[in-house]
């Protein structure tokens, strides 16, 4: 598929205009950063695995009822979206105390929580990612209170579908980030990507870390961990 014009490079995809008015071209690239890009570096093949859990975790969201941005696949590491109006929160859920919640609260990593904790981080480079509230996006504009609500219990239903699914390949979901875009009728639907770039993934009898921790944390087998994480997510059919 041909290439337009490139709309935005980010720190893991880039975003072309195609001559389908209403979509875009999703790239996925092997770069890794965390840390609000202080620390660099690539995962090799992380594309390519990373467009494939995406397109396999979309479609089957789609066919549980969850309107997301994808269209279809193009290439290795491309895929077809639906143009929309990024909102600038990551909503985060998590099942399982783990990374940035466990250090707030003082909880020990892997320590139970009583329910999901769905939370809202402001997308903002300059000021790493702020924790927001829904009052705060309220008061930004951000997002409409019933914009809010169907954020948060799209993450839940979200959560849902995919801890299911995970459980079945012998994943535990820990947590998980999700961006939302607007369609042109003002529709919202689930956009962005789902990856072990944004999602904690446990081995479910060894608690092994199999995402991106481990290369945040320099734990060493970080392309093993991502091959890992498709074949058992492919093994035994996706749909
Ligand atoms: P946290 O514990 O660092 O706040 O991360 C929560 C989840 O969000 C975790 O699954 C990783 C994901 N995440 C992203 O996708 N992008 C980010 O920039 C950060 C900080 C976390």
């Amino acid at each position: 598929m041909e290439r337009g014009k490139m709309v935005y490079e980010g720190k893991a995809k880039r975003v072309y205009e195609v001559a389908q008015p209403d979509a875009y071209l999703v790239e996925y690239k092997d770069d890794a950063t965390a840390f609000n890009g202080e620390k660099r570096g690539s995962i090799a093949g992380k594309g390519e695995i990373n467009n494939r859990l995406s397109a396999i975790f979309f479609q089957m969201l789609e066919k549980r009822g969850v309107r997301t941005h994808f269209l279809g696949h193009v290439s290795a590491r491309e895929m077809l979206v639906r143009r929309v109006r990024i909102i600038p929160l990551e909503v985060v859920t998590r099942n399982i105390a783990a990374g940035s919640l466990a250090k707030r609260l003082g909880l020990e990593e892997g320590g139970k929580l009583s329910s999901p904790v769905v939370e809202f981080y402001l997308k903002d480079d300059a000021l790493g990612d702020p924790l927001i509230n829904r009052s705060h996006a309220l008061a930004l504009a951000i997002a409409t209170r019933e914009q809010m609500d169907e954020l948060e219990q799209s993450a839940l239903m979200v959560n849902e579908i995919l801890r299911a699914f995970l459980l079945e390949k012998g994943l535990l979901l820990v947590d998980f980030k999700l961006e939302y875009g607007v369609l042109p009728d003002g529709r919202i639907v689930l956009a962005d990507e789902i990856s072990p770039d944004t999602c904690r993934l446990w081995d479910v009898n060894t608690n092994e870390k199999l995402d991106k921790d481990r290369f945040r944390r320099d734990l060493g087998k970080v392309e093993e961990a991502y091959h890992e994480v498709l074949s058992r997510v492919e093994a035994g059919g996706t749909l």
